[in-house]
């Protein structure tokens, strides 16, 4: 084999392509009921949208961005998240003059140039969604809650749903110096990749995830002891309406993210059945993003789940009947080739799924192919029968068979597919 898959995509087919199909066909179902409207954007941005957006000092944005020139010398960017495109858009097309809430959307790629290893990969795929203009934790209880039946839906039970708060302009700068002061005569302990946040993020340090940082770390300050009172009020707020929700939560002060546009309500949902990547979904609210791109003072919040691990549950909660075709239409030579494609259309166009052989073979190697594909029905097609005007038909499940009218094989073939 010549050419083969780069490191970290993957072809998607066969048996799992039913599973994200039906994912999505649930996602499309349940984001609509709660009134999102699909955004479709473009996988190709300017690369500074991402790097404004995400945080100069983020793993994404110093080590994983696909960055590249096009013809022009433009920098641009595959995108790694849809949030930074979702704000584009609603700034570019003044999506704010519509009333509020304006609630988007979207399934589709993203790319970060990370080690692959089980659920991580180079391109993988989100279903995301972003909601504009409601700052009430009403919003953020609501995501979190369309997560859930969207996620039972699908049989997933058991997920641990975590939350912070990051609080505000207002309040986080005080607790970002309470962080430095602590943190300053524990540096050279840190690994190195908290010594280098320490100067430029030292928020991030909280979620490190090496032994002896932690151990170091233990004792840290958080961040729930510094909010403002509007940013502790909200917080309280929400768990109020999660426990309304009948939600389960843990409040994790540790929670930190890694994309510097939230502010107040951040959340992850996790499972133990993954392994080390088990995120299956993460979102919060980014109230300051839609400004500082030049946009209205906007509150805002969404969240985004990582379609390969939720492949990768449902492999286990889900088990799909793979699709087949209904009917195979076969036919006994070239004189009735034209007679059996007339068939074939009008059976696809009465939404039969219908296949045929396309090529002229023995009625045995087509009766093998209509049972390979694990088709319901065989007609058969054959010049004496068009002679008396009826059909051969097989019912490969109930091993029957006969002859019959157009009119009738129509209507028993409608009728039995409409049960199945
Ligand atoms: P994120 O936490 O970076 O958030 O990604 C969301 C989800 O995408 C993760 O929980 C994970 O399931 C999946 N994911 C991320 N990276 C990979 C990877 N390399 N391979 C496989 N799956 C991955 C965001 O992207 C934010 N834009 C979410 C958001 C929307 N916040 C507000 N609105």
């Amino acid at each position: 084999m010549k050419y083969s898959l780069l490191r970290g995509m993957q072809d998607i087919f066969s048996e799992q392509i039913y599973l994200w199909q039906y994912i999505e066909e649930n996602a499309r179902k349940i984001l609509e009921n709660f009134n999102f409207q699909e955004i479709r954007t473009p996988i190709v941005e300017n690369a500074e949208l991402f790097l404004r957006s995400i945080g100069e000092d983020t793993d994404i944005v110093e080590k994983e961005m696909y960055i590249f020139y096009d013809k022009k010398g433009r920098k641009v960017a595959l995108r790694p998240e849809g949030t930074a495109s979702v704000v584009r858009a609603y700034i570019q097309h003044n999506l704010f003059n519509n009333p509020a809430p304006q609630k988007f959307y979207y399934f589709g790629p993203m790319f970060r140039y990370e080690r692959p290893q089980k659920g991580r990969f180079r391109q993988f795929h989100q279903i995301g969604v972003e909601a504009f203009g409601v700052s009430s934790p009403w919003m953020d209880a609501e995501l979190i809650y369309l997560l859930k039946i969207f996620l039972e839906k699908l049989n997933i039970n058991n997920l641990i749903y975590e939350i912070n708060s990051l609080g505000c302009k207002n309040c986080r700068p005080q607790y970002r110096r309470v962080l430095f002061n602590f943190l300053a005569d524990k540096v050279n302990q840190l690994c190195n990749d908290c010594q280098r946040r320490f100067e430029k993020n030292p928020l991030r340090i909280l979620d490190c995830k090496v032994p002896s940082c932690k151990e170091t770390l233990k004792d840290i300050p958080l961040i729930t002891d510094f909010l403002c009172q509007d940013c502790k009020e909200h917080f309280i707020s929400l768990q109020k309406e999660l426990n309304e929700m009948n939600i389960s939560y843990i409040v994790n002060p540790r929670i930190v993210r890694g994309l510097d546009y939230y502010t107040r309500t951040v959340f992850e949902v996790t499972t133990t059945m993954l392994g080390a990547q088990n995120a299956i979904a993460a979102g919060g609210r980014y109230d300051d993003l839609v400004e500082s791109f030049g946009g209205p003072s906007t509150p805002a919040s969404g969240f985004a789940i990582g379609m390969e691990r939720l492949v990768e549950l449902c492999l286990n909660s889900l088990s799909l009947k793979p699709k087949k075709p209904f009917v195979y239409v076969a036919y006994t030579g070239s004189s009735v080739e034209k007679d059996a494609r007339k068939l074939v259309n009008l059976l696809r166009n009465i939404n039969i799924p219908t296949e045929t052989a396309y090529e002229n073979i023995s009625l045995k190697s087509q009766l093998r192919k209509a049972d390979k594909a694990g088709a319901t029905i065989v007609v058969i097609v054959g010049e004496e029968e068009l002679k008396k005007n009826v059909y051969r038909w097989k019912n490969m499940k109930e091993h029957s068979q006969g002859e019959t009218t157009l009119e009738q094989l129509l209507e028993t073939i409608r009728r039995r597919y409409d049960s199945e």
